[in-house]
């Protein structure tokens, strides 16, 4: 009996063309490569619908301007190569991620006159958080938020978030929150909400953090469903003594933090706050889905 084994082919774009992952060449002298240049996004899809394209794209258009690299599409173009990728891709579920960089050029920090950015589209299958994770929560760790001032900007530069995420991957945790001078900015790669006296506490959009997608949706559902709410600065004494801590992002959607530098966060579980969330939001998600939502 021969057990027959399909090889998964992903498609990506770059440049202009659709083709297989394995033929997808850049030029070493990409300043993507070189220097971290450039910017990206990660857009969620489910049941090949991406979710909030338009905020990922409005985002994506921050980040350019930050970084002061013309938009090499215009919004109408990103959607026909995003439905593109969706179409292609083997899984109904992806991570879609993007990532345009200043391009190849001669190796100089300042930027070079004549270049072409490089645009790359990468569609990789999602896998929601593991059941565990959303029932018992999640460990984190805190560390120093030694990153720039301009952690608005999704830049492909990452290593400051590379060097602390792994420090919560050493002590077996699933992410590392930052502090800084004091206050919460958010997570390696999340934003970090607080529940303090049955009060949801989110830290207002500055450069010291990324306003997350997510963070959007997890306010509107927190607006929606008469979750009494706060924007402003929350204290690293405040996170300390919280009922609840929870991260968002667009693959980790919305997960309690029950474990803190080894400490119990509340009663060590998923508060309850927690749980009117995650319900809210896999709501709103398949609604989005079945196509009734505001994708
Ligand atoms: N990261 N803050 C940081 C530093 C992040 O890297 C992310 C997401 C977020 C949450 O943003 P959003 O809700 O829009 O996903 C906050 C993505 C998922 C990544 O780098 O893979």
């Amino acid at each position: 009996m021969t057990t027959a084994v399909t090889t998964a082919v992903t498609t990506i774009y770059l440049n202009g063309q659709f083709l297989p992952l394995e033929e997808a060449r850049i030029s070493v002298m990409d300043r993507g490569f070189l220097f971290g240049d450039g910017v990206y996004e990660v857009i969620p899809v489910y049941s090949r619908r991406p979710f909030r394209l338009h905020e990922h794209l409005h985002r994506l258009q921050a980040s350019l301007d930050g970084i002061r690299l013309a938009n090499p599409h215009t919004t109408r173009e990103w959607e026909n190569l995003i439905l593109r990728s969706v179409e292609l891709a083997e899984s109904e579920d992806l991570g879609l991620y993007l990532q345009v960089t200043r391009g190849p050029g001669p190796r100089d920090h300042a930027f070079p006159k004549q270049i072409q950015p490089t645009v790359f589209i990468l569609p990789l299958p999602l896998t929601p958080p593991a059941r565990e994770g959303v029932e018992s929560g999640v460990a984190a760790i805190t560390a120093a938020d030694n990153r720039w001032l301009r952690c608005d900007i999704k830049a492909t530069a990452l290593l400051p978030n590379v060097l602390l995420r792994q420090l919560s991957v050493d002590a077996g945790c699933a992410e590392t929150l930052l502090l800084r001078d004091g206050f919460v900015s958010e997570g390696s790669s999340s934003n970090v909400f607080v529940v303090a006296n049955g009060l949801l506490l989110a830290p207002p959009k500055s450069n010291f953090m990324l306003p997350g997608i997510t963070y959007d949706v997890v306010l509107e559902l927190a607006r929606q469903e008469g979750i009494a709410h706060e924007i402003r600065p929350i204290s690293e004494v405040e996170l300390r003594a919280a009922g609840e801590v929870w991260i968002t992002s667009s693959t980790k959607e919305v997960l309690a933090v029950t474990t803190l530098d080894g400490q119990p966060v509340g009663d060590g579980r998923p508060g309850p706050l927690f749980r009117r969330m995650h319900a809210a939001y896999q709501d709103y998600k398949h609604s989005v889905m079945r196509g009734k939502g505001n994708a």
